[in-house]
């Protein structure tokens, strides 16, 4: 049988950084792009170029960037969205504007105070014009599961008819559920004259936590296109998770039969710790596919059965996801090539310049830590291929501290090839340790969040510390990772500060 694909429109960067506190930066969301390209996503909503201008920035920075993912960005029925959208692809190699305009009877009653003509009309002026900037456009009707079957077809219908090649049925407040969108895609086959025209495409939203199951059943519907975020994080509860549609059609060819993706899922993992890193939000271990137990067994009979046939219990290999078999990996005593080697299974390919540093902080890392876990490679890996641009680099602190004494640090930090250093006090040791950095950097920094977790198990475990630090009006998140949590803080906190300086 012939294959037939599916096409991933990935909106991580647009309705994933929807999800309240999930903000990223320009360079954050380049970051995610390039890892987004390797997965193989075929569109990469990169932003909404008119909601502010650092999205207008984001959505131009990756569409100068990725070359093989199209970038697409989204409008209002409005002509400056959409002009703010084509003029933010304008370097993009495939660019893609996608719009949306609300179709229910609550959306047009409460939200518009619009009758259905007057809908029907702005449906079409703007498609048009979308259609005059760009070859490549989608419709989204806004909550299209609320509303009225007639009326939603009339809309589609006239969307096609001005030009729109895909049609993107967002079931915008997550309250559909598998059947009801899988008679709602059928009838849109059924009733809309021109369907054949364009590729029918679900937005699927998790309140229900449906998102996965209502994507899918839209695709046994004829639905060609699934929208969805890595990890499945977005407004609200999140959208349909990208892992889990993608490995649901591979794994279940008896019911997806010819259906593909062009998705590498190897990279999976990957990208999940990367959004979950530069977001901020972590990932729940008991996550399908990419949570830490998702491959994990506990009950000894469990573990006897997988031992002797690993489909017994398991049914996806965890290395189709890009997660090694064993998570023990290397210590103190392992060589260059192992690290390389094991890193490139992880999927980072690093320049040769890069690897004597990287080699050098593995050392570092396994004298200290009896075992080295493929998280802590990752994340050494990423601070390593991050841009190494930095203002003020850490060389040393020191801190004297305890239950009965005032917290003193003593911080020292490279600033234009000199140490300087400075001594504070605090209201605790990490408090001491950044009024410390003030004092050298003179920068009056407030810390707005501080967020501290174990990357991986044991109690020799490298703290992950993610900081969000405001100065005057610029916000930055900042990140640093260390066996000593007061390290990996100050780490963390100098990386905000140099964000912001630089
Ligand atoms: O959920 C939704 O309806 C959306 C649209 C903009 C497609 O995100
Ligand atoms: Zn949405």
């Amino acid at each position: 049988m012939k294959k037939e694909k599916i096409i991933v429109f990935d909106t991580t960067l647009r309705d994933g950084e929807q999800a309240p506190g999930a903000a990223l930066t320009s360079e954050q969301k380049l970051e995610i792009a390039f890892q987004l390209e390797k997965l193989g996503v075929d569109v990469i909503e990169a932003g909404f170029p008119i909601s502010s201008p650092d999205d207008f920035k984001a959505v131009s920075l990756v569409a100068q960037n990725i070359r093989k993912s199209a970038i697409c960005g989204l409008a209002r029925c409005l002509a400056p969205d959409i002009e703010a959208v084509a003029k933010a692809l304008k370097k993009a190699a495939s660019g893609r504007i996608h719009i949306f305009l609300a179709t229910s009877k609550i959306h047009l009653k409460y939200k518009f105070k619009k009758a259905e003509g007057e809908i029907l009309a702005l449906a079409k002026k703007a498609t048009k014009m979308a259609r005059n900037l760009c070859d490549d456009v989608e419709f989204s009707p806004e909550d299209a599961t609320r509303t009225q079957r007639d009326f939603l077809f009339r809309v589609v219908e006239a969307a096609i008819d001005q030009g729109a090649r895909t049609i993107n049925i967002p079931d915008t407040v997550g309250y559909s559920y598998p059947q009801e969108i899988y008679s709602l895609i059928s009838d849109i086959f059924n009733n809309v004259p021109n369907i054949n025209k364009a590729v029918i495409a679900i937005h699927c939203h998790d309140d229900l936590g449906l998102a996965a199951a209502n994507s899918l059943s839209a695709i046994l519907a004829g639905a060609r296109q699934i929208h969805c975020t890595v990890n499945g994080i977005g407004e609200r509860a999140g959208n349909a998770s990208l892992e889990e549609v993608v490995m649901a059609i591979k794994t279940r060819k008896d019911a997806f039969k010819n259906l593909i993706t062009g998705i590498n899922t190897k990279e999976i993992y990957r990208t999940s710790k990367l959004v979950s890193n530069l977001t901020g939000f972590v990932v729940p271990p008991n996550k399908a596919i990419v949570g830490k137990n998702a491959f994990s067994h506990e009950s000894g009979i469990h573990q006897d059965a997988v031992l002797k046939k690993r489909d017994t219990y398991e049914i996806m290999d965890p290395k189709d996801v890009g997660i090694g078999k064993s998570s023990i990996i290397l210590g103190k005593h392992s060589g260059r090539h192992a690290l390389m080697r094991r890193l490139k299974d992880l999927g980072f390919i690093l320049p040769p310049e890069r690897l004597d540093d990287i080699f050098k902080r593995f050392k570092e890392l396994a004298d200290k830590k009896k075992e080295v876990f493929d998280d802590d490679l990752i994340a050494l890996a990423e601070e390593e291929t991050r841009e190494k641009k930095k203002v003020y680099e850490l060389v040393s602190i020191k801190v004297v501290t305890g239950t009965d004494i005032i917290p003193e640090a003593t911080v020292t930090i490279k600033y234009k090839k000199k140490d300087c250093q400075a001594t504070s006090c605090g209201d605790g040791p990490v408090d001491a340790c950044y009024k410390a950095i003030d004092k050298i950097t003179k920068v009056k920094a407030k810390l707005l969040t501080y967020k501290i977790d174990a990357l991986t198990i044991g109690k020799d475990a490298q703290g992950s510390v993610r900081v969000e630090v405001k100065v005057k009006n610029k916000t930055a998140i900042g990140r640093g990772a260390s066996t000593d949590i007061l390290e990996a803080s100050t780490k963390a906190y100098l990386d905000a500060i140099n964000k912001i300086v630089l």
